[in-house]
């Protein structure tokens, strides 16, 4: 599946725009079931949606009936600075009325294969249908999530959730899998910045390399697939108005 890309000015330009999205998909599933089951991804560039998220959208947003989940963790305290679980707080979920019952962390402090099996638990029994939306990042090598070239997660085909050592990092990983990824209403991958422009144009040329680009792993089985860019990850000088290109999906 091609996703439906759309390429905006900048940063904010799109954090914005993610905003909109996160908060229509989450109107349209309580509406629908009562609650919005999103999972939000680590790194740099979801942090400028955080602040969106707690500066303007404090109201625009069911948070009570919003539970919180993680699309991968490092395998650290959520008091370290490197907690994705801890940078979502700090930015914007101790900033919203949500309610910390439905905030479901993965235990980046204990042993990774039985936080793993934990987090694969709770999301065979209570988010076994998928989540309503997920929040993507990739990096420079065409990762995403914790599903990095050449590691083991990248080949997993039952498991929801699994641990994951990354040899680049010499360090362990939680992370969901791609099966379960592909299970979700909706998938916005969001790609910032000049140095991803190499891989955002290898990664698009075809879906042929999945175990070297875990990217291209991410092909909603029945959900929407956006690519989220700003015009530097899209190798454009400056898109003017946000364009959308590649077809509609779903
Ligand atoms: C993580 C993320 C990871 C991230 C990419 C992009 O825990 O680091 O889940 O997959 O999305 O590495 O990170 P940046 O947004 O910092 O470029």
């Amino acid at each position: 599946m091609i996703p439906t890309i759309r390429v905006l000015a900048n940063g904010e330009e799109l954090a914005w725009q993610v905003a909109e999205r996160l908060a229509k998909a989450a109107e349209d599933a309580v509406v629908a079931t009562g609650r919005f089951a999103v999972a939000l991804s680590g790194g740099s560039t979801p942090q400028t949606l955080y602040r969106v998220l707690a500066k303007d959208f404090a109201t625009k947003v069911p948070w009570r009936q919003t539970h919180i989940l993680f699309v991968d963790e490092r395998c650290v305290p959520p008091e370290h600075a490197d907690s994705n679980f801890g940078a979502a707080c700090r930015l914007l979920l101790d900033h919203v009325d949500v309610d910390y019952q439905n905030v479901h962390r993965m235990a980046g402090e204990r042993e990774p294969a039985a936080a793993a099996q934990e987090y694969d638990r709770l999301l065979q029994e209570q988010f076994g249908a998928g989540m309503d939306l997920i929040l993507l990042g990739m990096g420079e090598d065409g990762h995403t999530a914790s599903l990095f070239p050449g590691t083991e997660a990248v080949q997993e085909q039952q498991r929801l959730c699994v641990a994951n050592y990354v040899p680049r990092l010499s360090a362990w990983r939680l992370t969901m899998t791609a099966r379960y990824i592909n299970r979700a209403f909706e998938v916005v991958a969001m790609i910032t910045g000049a140095a991803k422009a190499g891989m955002v144009d290898e990664a698009l040329a075809g879906m042929g390399a999945p175990a070297r680009l875990p990217i291209q792993l991410v092909q909603p089985t029945s959900g929407r697939f956006l690519w989220m860019m700003d015009a530097a990850a899209a190798g454009m000088d400056d898109p003017g108005e946000s364009d959308d290109v590649g077809m509609e999906d779903g």
